[in-house]
């Protein structure tokens, strides 16, 4: 990590703890809580940040594999992941490029990641490639919203957002990228009560590897 310049410590020192406070609390401890809910199995979670869901993967979790670019991420992950009961490995990766073998995991696991990923399409072929067949891929993440009004400045204000969040847009339409590339199985598309609507349009489903 180079620190001399400030736009690498931002990204990697203060970001990290700031996201880290920001997705902390009841609101996100609940769609943490009901994400993982049906999780089992051995499981791949992608862009763990610091590993907030940690505390929500049920008992029927066998192995879990872990990925994010971001060391400073990692830092605040890592006594979390000691921590914990499950067997973790923790890997520093992008998502678009899984070493994994093909027909790896029971389940793969995104929250509020597609939204930061330089290449979301790339990852989610990825994410398919390394399920197993008949495996699922669950996620929660917050995309553009159906309100044209709303579009506009979502459209508006991602160049800005992609600069303070470390890549995050506030305007993917996340049911059209991951449906391009699984069969969803279930979906569900609404405003997150307590988030500013122009990043609390919020998409949660379970798509599945034929
Ligand atoms: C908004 S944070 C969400 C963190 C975590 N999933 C959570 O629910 O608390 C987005 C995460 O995506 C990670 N990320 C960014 N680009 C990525 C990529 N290409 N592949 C995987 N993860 C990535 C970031 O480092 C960050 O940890």
């Amino acid at each position: 990590m180079e620190y001399g310049n400030p736009v690498n410590w931002y990204r990697d020192r203060l970001f990290p703890r700031l996201l880290d406070w920001a997705m902390t609390g009841e609101s996100f401890a609940t769609y943490r809580r009901q994400v993982l809910a049906g999780v089992s199995g051995n499981v791949l979670e992608v862009g763990f940040g610091t590993g907030l869901n940690l505390a929500y993967y049920p008992e029927t979790v066998t192995s879990l594999t872990v990925i994010d670019p971001n060391p400073g991420m990692g830092a605040i992950a890592q006594p979390r992941i000691a921590a914990s009961p499950l067997p973790i490995e923790s890997q520093s990766l992008r998502g678009e490029h899984l070493p994994m073998a093909d027909n790896t995991f029971d389940w793969v696991v995104s929250t509020w990641t597609l939204c930061s990923i330089a290449e979301p399409e790339q990852a989610l072929r990825e994410i398919r490639r390394v399920l197993k067949p008949g495996g699922r891929f669950v996620f929660i993440e917050h995309g553009l919203s159906p309100e044209r009004s709303l579009q506009t400045w979502q459209n508006r204000l991602t160049p800005v957002q992609k600069r303070i969040a470390d890549g995050c847009h506030l305007n993917r339409p996340i049911d059209i990228l991951v449906s391009a590339v699984m069969p969803l199985e279930s979906l569900e598309c609404f405003y997150a009560d307590g988030f500013p609507k122009v990043a609390g349009y919020f998409y949660r489903g379970v798509a599945v590897k034929p």
